[in-house]
């Protein structure tokens, strides 16, 4: 069944929000209904979702459904009064990370966590400047939009941000594999942070690099760019709003780093769709944050919330869905490289879990960005049923993050119409 664009529902939206308000696809999909890894639009056509990782144990799963409803039928409020759900869910979250991890803020979008982590970090050192990648996203509150070097305009005239070039080995010539010339760019921006007066407060990274491309960087970089931040006496902010709860294999995409972070953030995932965000630290840099300024986020935390949260879990843990991520992302990989053999547009492929990052190229030898193609693609699998999307400098980068429920069944309709729409151009 073919789908029409819903243009009296795209009209009173551009009147309501306005025009520029993102919308995925040249056509935009209404979406009504969503079970599992399927979602339906309003005229009943049925889509692979092979993108979406807020509904990360499934879209409507019924235990997390069960759970909110429940406690929205019970009580649920801020969190100024003691609630079990609250204490249970924090610390059995806060058990999945390493020492001295063991404390939490809890907030309602991922931009709120990065915002905290930032006052955290900042009050910590005494100092302001934090180190981003040069196409960063980490959300849209003012302070975290002066760290978004990828579309926000205030991270073009701060003088508390800075951003490096982050190595991606795909695009690293054999004489520049060493990491030295990147981290001789973290350098120069301590340097800077200093001459300006402000001192370094941290770095701030997403350890599975999602909105620079899902780039891989080489062995040993993130280590050895944290151990130069903490010399000068900076934090590592690692931001698992897209890499956490499993998503690359393991619990948190910064455990493929032989690194442990002073502050996490996390978000999206967590609530499968209900806003459930926070920051995870050690009790030490929590309790000086507190002493110094009282935190307090009407709806973060409260037992709806948490229920949500621990509905989360209780899924990934009794479906292992850790493993599963692992285990159906080899597959879709492999896959994915066997295309990569057919079509001389697919110039590298990149994967953490269930994480993936398919990059086209006009050109193998010059790695010219197929912007204009990916783009093309990415309607004409929509078109096709299948829902994916693009990130990366030049937008050039297929990005698939499908909801870990997905199987290699649908891995296989993955790639069958992603061959499709390859073959015929995107047309
Ligand atoms: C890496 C990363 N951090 C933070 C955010 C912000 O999260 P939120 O939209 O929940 O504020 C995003 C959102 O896309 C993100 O990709």
């Amino acid at each position: 069944m073919d789908f029409m664009v819903d243009k009296p529902l795209l009209d009173r939206r551009y009147a309501a929000i306005g025009e520029k308000s993102p919308l995925f696809y040249d056509e935009p999909l209404h979406l009504v209904k969503g079970e599992g890894v399927w979602v339906y639009d309003s005229g009943g056509k049925k889509y692979l979702d092979a993108y979406n990782n807020v509904p990360h144990v499934g879209h409507c799963n019924p235990r997390v459904v069960q759970a909110v409803t429940d406690q929205l039928a019970t009580f649920n409020s801020h969190t100024r009064y003691l609630h079990e759900n609250l204490v249970s869910y924090v610390e059995r979250l806060t058990s999945k990370f390493s020492d001295p991890l063991d404390m939490m803020i809890l907030t309602c979008t991922g931009s709120e966590a990065n915002e905290a982590a930032l006052r955290l970090a900042r009050n910590h050192t005494r100092a302001q400047g934090i180190i981003v990648t040069n196409c960063s996203y980490h959300g849209n509150t003012e302070a975290v939009a002066e760290l978004g070097f990828a579309f926000m305009p205030e991270a073009k005239t701060t003088q508390r941000v800075l951003g490096f070039t982050p190595p991606c080995t795909y695009r690293m010539s054999d004489h520049d594999v060493s990491v030295e010339i990147y981290l001789q760019e973290i350098r120069q921006a301590i340097t800077q942070f200093k001459e300006r007066g402000i001192g370094l407060a941290g770095i701030l990274l997403c350890p599975a690099f999602a909105n620079e491309g899902l780039i891989n960087s080489p062995p040993g970089f993130v280590r050895a760019a944290v151990d130069l931040v903490r010399a000068e006496g900076g934090l590592f902010i690692a931001d698992e709003v897209q890499g956490g709860f499993g998503r690359t294999g393991k619990w948190w995409s910064h455990q493929w780093e032989d690194v442990v972070p002073d502050i996490v953030t996390l978000g999206k995932p967590m609530g499968n769709g209900y806003p459930l965000a926070g920051v995870v630290s050690s009790a030490e840099l929590v309790n000086e944050f507190s002493e110094w300024g009282m935190y307090f986020n009407t709806f973060a935390g409260g037992p709806v919330a948490c229920a949500a949260g621990a509905a989360v879990m209780d899924v990934i843990e009794q479906e292992s869905l850790i493993d599963r991520a692992a285990e159906v992302g080899d597959y879709l990989a492999q896959k994915l490289r066997s295309l990569q053999g057919k079509h001389e547009i697919i110039g590298d492929v990149r994967h953490k879990g269930l994480i993936f990052a398919v990059e086209l190229v006009t050109n193998r030898a010059e790695k010219t960005p197929a912007t204009k193609e990916a783009g093309k693609i990415v309607n004409a699998m929509c078109r096709e049923g299948v829902l994916i999307s693009r990130i990366g400098t030049h937008d050039s980068v297929l990005k698939v993050r499908p909801p870990m429920v997905f199987e290699r069944e649908h891995a296989d309709l993955l790639i069958e119409k992603l061959d499709t729409c390859i073959s015929e151009g995107g047309n």
